[in-house]
């Protein structure tokens, strides 16, 4: 082993780890995932991918099958087995609202420092608040004897649910924030794969070498400036309501000038998932810790653009269904309403922060009789929102329903056919709050359409 070919490891095999580790597999590596929870890696070592995220399982039984591949919930092991180590572990937000916790990461560091007994690098994947790299280092020195020199880097990711096998193989760049030669050298023989696959595409993967902060920077500063621009165009969607004009033409039409761009920029229901509205809240506390917190006010207009979305799409429904609002909102009592869509966003089963769990939640509390149906959600948003009622068809769903509400854009909710689904419903209302429906089709077919 050593810097032409290292061995590498992933600590925490969530939905980070375990997609590395079976991609850096694929890649030809030799790997090791590692975790605490015996569960994950039981399954992991069976075949068997905990998310749904896809492409992901067949990498996972071709590269098990080779050899290449192995879970271990022993972290003496990990140690042993690593030239590189990768720090994948969550890190969520604390119970405070708005900081990252980074109670994994200083585990898994502990952890793994302890068990070392040779030079290797220990590089840092996880969303974190700048600065813990320099105390991940701090942390690796009080944990590890001098004289084996072990080194500490940083290497963000940027994968997207949904295309995250396309994303590790296929990266848009490469960022490594590192300190010493050799650390660089170590890192990009780590990465030394993914080059050479793109190499072979006729593709270049620019590579970012910079210091610990700006590499942990990097991250947040990427997706605070993607959760702007969704809230950028949720803002303009707001003022073309008030003015009666269309959103999406706008958007289209702004998007043609490549300074702007024409992707994450759709208007709707706004950003969800575990790392958008988390990472903003994180970084606003982080810079204000740092005394800039001024120069991140914004991202907590953000934040409220983003969570207005939310009581619009019950504005909305109180709207078709002639409800008032009283003070504290419309009341639903007496309604049956179809809720089609619960995870963060279409391809994933994932349903944290999802915004259209959320209004499903708030439409149940305001007294609607809910019925959920997902492709692949359902199970998650169950455990997550047990009080609602989930259907296995969209069918199911919508029939007997006051109101239709599309809360996720799932290509099954796009192509449905809106005069089949209205011989289902009780009424033809429909709030489309993704933007996402042909209203023409729809109004058509006798429904009451609104868009956001
Ligand atoms: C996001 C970033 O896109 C990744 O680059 C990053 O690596 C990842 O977070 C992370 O930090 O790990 P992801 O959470 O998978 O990836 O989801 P996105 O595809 O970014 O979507 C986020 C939310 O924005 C979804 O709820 C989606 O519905 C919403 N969205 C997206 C819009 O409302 N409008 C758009 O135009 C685009």
């Amino acid at each position: 082993s050593g810097a032409a070919r290292p061995r590498v490891t992933f600590l925490g095999t969530g939905y980070l780890g375990a997609t590395y580790a079976i991609c850096y597999a694929e890649l030809g590596y030799e790997v090791l995932g590692f975790d605490v929870d015996a569960d994950k890696i039981a399954k992991l070592n069976s075949g068997e991918v905990p998310i749904h995220e896809p492409g992901l399982d067949e990498l996972l039984r071709r590269n098990l099958a080779a050899g290449r591949l192995r879970f271990s919930t022993d972290i003496a092991e990990t140690a042993d087995f690593g030239d590189v180590h990768f720090i994948c572990v969550g890190t969520p937000q604390r119970a405070d609202g708005m900081g990252a916790d980074l109670s994994y990461v200083e585990a898994s560091v502990t952890g793994l420092a302890q068990h070392l007994t040779r030079k290797s690098l220990i590089v840092g994947k996880s969303t974190v608040p700048v600065g813990t790299a320099e105390w991940v280092e701090q942390l690796v020195g009080k944990h590890t004897p001098s004289d084996l020199g072990v080194e500490v880097a940083w290497s963000p990711e940027f994968l997207q649910e949904g295309f995250a096998v396309d994303d590790v193989l296929r990266p848009n760049r490469i960022v490594v924030g590192v300190k010493s030669e050799w650390a660089n050298g170590m890192l990009y023989a780590a990465h030394k794969g993914v080059f050479d696959l793109a190499a072979t595409e006729d593709r270049e993967v620019p590579l970012v070498v910079t210091d610990f902060a700006t590499a942990e920077l990097v991250k947040v500063a990427a997706n605070a400036f993607l959760a702007t621009k969704i809230s950028f165009i949720n803002a303009m969607a707001e003022v073309c309501e008030a003015a009666g004009g269309d959103v999406t033409q706008l958007a289209r039409a702004i998007g043609y000038d490549p300074r702007i761009g024409n992707r994450f920029l759709q208007a709707g229901l706004g950003f969800g998932g575990a790392c958008l509205p988390k990472d903003i809240r994180a970084f606003q506390a982080r810079a204000q810790e740092l005394g800039a917190g001024e120069a991140l006010r914004f991202l907590h207009e953000v934040d409220l653009i983003n969570l207005r979305r939310r009581t619009r799409v019950l504005q909305l429904s109180a709207d078709l269904l002639g409800r008032r609002s009283g003070p504290a909102g419309p009341d639903f009592s007496g309604t049956r309403i179809a809720v089609l869509g619960a995870t963060f966003k279409p391809n994933t089963d994932d349903v944290r922060d999802a915004p259209a769990l959320a209004v499903a939640g708030l439409l149940h509390k305001a007294g609607a009789d809910v019925h959920v149906y997902d492709p692949q959600g359902a199970e998650n948003a169950r455990r997550a929102m047990p009080e609602l009622n989930y259907e296995t068809s969209m069918a199911d769903a919508v029939t007997g329903a006051d109101l239709v509400c599309v809360l996720t854009e799932w290509a099954d909710f796009r192509n449905a056919d809106p005069v089949a689904l209205g011989e289902l419903a009780a009424g033809r209302r429909v709030v489309d709050g993704r933007n996402c429906l042909d209203a023409t089709l729809w109004t058509q077919a006798g429904w009451d359409y609104r868009g956001m």
